[in-house]
């Protein structure tokens, strides 16, 4: 993918940098972000945190991610590039002097390369609004809320997690995480926690190529088994649950056609329904 390509929100996105330059001659785009926080789960999987220059991140709602900027090394007589991608937010919104974000290395991506050099310190570009409707606005209080992800598509529930616990905000709320390796298995000591210390918290996490003690299989092999209803104590049945899907796209087109065979529909402004999904590509 060129530097320029900017998923979703090409236009608005170049735009909003291309403001920053003014008159002709190339300049350096504006970082405006600092890298303050850095975990690494495994060399090719980390927990960052980025902090902006001018006050607190801008608002936003559970499940909505922010768009981050990184140059690339310019080359002789051109301006250096900047590669703009959105990532899901795993901070509550209500703890916004940063904003958590959980990144895996793509080693052919234009980003992520980058990311993986910068230090605490490091500057990059943060889009100063929010965007995403992949949010809980639409979905009734009191259902079953079953959240589907893949890899890093685990980010919006943990946001969701954090802000909405203790507040009533659905009967259960089960995340199913399909990982491929144990140390894939981000957040596993917070959510384990979280449904140790609350009853309607479930969190099955599966993982599809080493053996482990855990559940074993793709996402699918959860959700479409008995197993689902063995461990949350409840049907997989459209007139309770919503499901979120997230992450992989195959997953996401895949398991979201299965739910629809099953009764399931998906989710429109216009038309609701109670399948939701978000594509990381
Ligand atoms: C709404 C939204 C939210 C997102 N949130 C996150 C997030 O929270 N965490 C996160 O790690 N990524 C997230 N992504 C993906 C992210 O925007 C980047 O695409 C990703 O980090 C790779 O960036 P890159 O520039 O290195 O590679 P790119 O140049 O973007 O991608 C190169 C190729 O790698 C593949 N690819 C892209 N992303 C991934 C991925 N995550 N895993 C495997 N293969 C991939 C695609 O085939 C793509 O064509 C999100 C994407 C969207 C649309
Ligand atoms: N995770 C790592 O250790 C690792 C290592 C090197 C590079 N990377 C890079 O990181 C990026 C993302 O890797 P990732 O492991 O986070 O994501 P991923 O490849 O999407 O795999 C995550 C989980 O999703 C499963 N999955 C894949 N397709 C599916 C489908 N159609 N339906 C249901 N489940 C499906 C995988 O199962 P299967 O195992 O059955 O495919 C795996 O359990 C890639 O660019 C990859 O090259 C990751």
């Amino acid at each position: 993918m060129k530097t320029t390509d900017l998923h979703h929100h090409t236009a608005s996105e170049s735009s909003a940098v291309a403001e920053d330059l003014p008159g002709t001659k190339p300049l350096t785009p504006q970082l405006n972000a600092m890298l303050v926080g850095r975990q690494d789960l495994h060399p090719e999987l980390s927990i960052v945190r980025v902090r902006p220059d001018q006050g607190p991140a801008p608002p936003f709602r559970p499940g909505q991610f922010v768009t981050v900027g990184l140059l690339d090394a310019p080359a002789e007589h051109s301006p250096p590039k900047l590669a703009l991608r959105p990532y899901s937010v795993t901070s509550a919104p209500d703890k916004r002097e940063d904003v958590e974000l959980y990144v895996n290395l793509v080693r052919e991506g234009a980003l992520t390369p980058r990311l993986w050099t910068l230090h605490e310190g490091g500057r990059l570009y943060l889009k100063p609004t929010v965007g995403g409707t992949f949010t809980l606005d639409e979905v009734p209080n009191g259902k079953d809320l079953v959240m589907v992800a893949t890899g890093t598509g685990l980010e919006p529930y943990i946001s969701m997690l954090r802000h909405f616990r203790d507040k009533d905000r659905w009967r259960k709320f089960v995340i199913i995480h399909g990982v491929r390796n144990v140390a894939d298995l981000g957040y596993r000591g917070e959510l384990e926690a979280a449904a140790r210390t609350d009853a309607n918290v479930f969190y099955l996490p599966t993982v599809t190529r080493e053996g482990w003690p855990g559940l074993q299989g793709r996402v699918q092999d959860v959700l479409f088994t008995g197993l689902y209803a063995q461990c949350v104590g409840a049907p997989l049945s459209p007139e309770q649950c919503h499901i979120f899907l997230c992450g992989n796209p195959v997953m996401v087109e895949t398991v979201e056609s299965e739910l629809v065979a099953r009764g399931f529909r998906k989710h429109k402004r216009r038309e609701p329904g109670n399948v939701h999904k978000e594509a990381y590509w």
